[in-house]
C-alpha cells in the first residue's frame, strides 16, 4: 500500500481508551475508522505501561482496518520486526528513542522493507525543523500534542505550528507524507488540526467514551472535512 491509496481526512481511534474486558466489541463499534490506532508503551521511553505485540495480534485478527502502531518505547529497533508480523501496516517510531537521525533513517527503511509504512514521531519538546529535509524517508510524520504516555489529556495547540511547518515542506518536495496528530483530539480541537494541515487524527477518550462510538468517528471526520 502507498499513502496514496488513504483520502484524508483519516480518523485512527486509539484503543487505549477502549474497554479492555470487551476489546473485540470496541474494535467493531469503530469499524466506520479508516484506522485503528495501537499504543504501546514500555514504561521505559514513556512512564506508563500498555500493551504489546500479543494484543496487536488480537486486534489485527478482528478486523481489516488498518493498524497504525505508535511505538512509545526505547530501543525501537529491535521490535519493529515483531510489530510487523503482528500485523501492523504503519509503524511509527520515536525521533528520541533513537541514537540519531542516521539511525532514524536507517530504521524508516528497515520498516519500509518489512512491507510496512514508516513514521516517526516528535515529542511536545522536540522541534520539527531537523526533519523536513528528511521527510521522503517517512510515509507519516505524528505531531504529539500531549506527552506521550496516557490518554484524556489536554491538547496543546501550540504544537500546530509544526505541522504548518510539515505540511508547507511536503506540499513544497510534492510528497505524500501523512500528517496525524495525536493527543486530546476531539470536536473541539479537530477542526483547527485539519485548517493546519493534518491529514489523520488519533482520538481516544473523544471516541471511547460516548456510548455511540462510531456516530463520534463520522461526527470527527466530518468536522476535520474542509
Ligand atoms: C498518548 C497516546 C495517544 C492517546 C490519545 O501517549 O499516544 O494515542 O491514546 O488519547 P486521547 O485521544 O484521549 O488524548
Ligand atoms: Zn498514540
Amino acid at each position: 500500500m502507498t499513502s496514496s491509496s488513504f483520502n484524508a481526512p483519516i480518523i485512527s481511534p486509539s484503543i487505549l481508551a477502549a474497554d479492555f474486558v470487551r476489546l473485540g466489541e470496541e474494535v467493531q463499534s469503530v469499524s466506520n475508522a479508516d484506522w485503528i490506532h495501537v499504543d504501546i508503551m514500555d514504561g521505559h521511553f514513556v512512564p506508563n505501561l500498555s500493551f504489546g505485540p500479543d494484543i496487536t495480534a488480537v486486534v489485527d485478527g478482528i478486523t481489516d482496518q488498518v493498524l497504525d502502531v505508535h511505538l512509545m518505547i526505547e530501543e525501537p529497533e529491535k521490535w519493529v520486526e515483531t510489530y510487523a508480523k503482528a500485523g501492523a501496516d504503519c509503524i511509527i517510531f520515536h525521533v528520541e528513542a533513537v541514537e540519531d537521525e542516521q539511525a532514524a533513517l536507517d530504521l524508516a527503511q528497515k520498516i519500509r522493507d518489512l512491507g510496512v509504512r514508516a513514521g516517526f514521531s516528535i515529542k511536545p519538546n522536540t522541534p520539527i525543523e531537523p526533519w523536513l529535509d528528511k521527510l521522503s524517508h517517512f510515509d507519516l510524520a505524528l505531531v504529539m500534542s500531549v506527552e506521550p504516555g496516557f490518554g484524556g489529556q489536554k491538547f496543546m495547540p501550540e504544537m500546530l505550528d509544526k505541522v504548518r511547518k510539515l505540511r508547507a515542506a511536503i506540499d513544497e518536495q510534492q510528497l505524500e507524507t501523512i500528517i496525524e496528530i495525536d493527543g486530546g483530539i476531539s470536536a473541539e480541537t479537530i477542526r483547527e488540526s485539519a485548517e493546519a494541515g493534518c491529514d489523520a487524527f488519533v482520538a481516544g477518550s473523544a471516541i471511547f467514551k460516548k456510548d455511540d462510538k462510531a456516530a463520534e468517528v463520522d461526527n470527527l471526520r466530518q468536522l476535520a472535512t474542509l
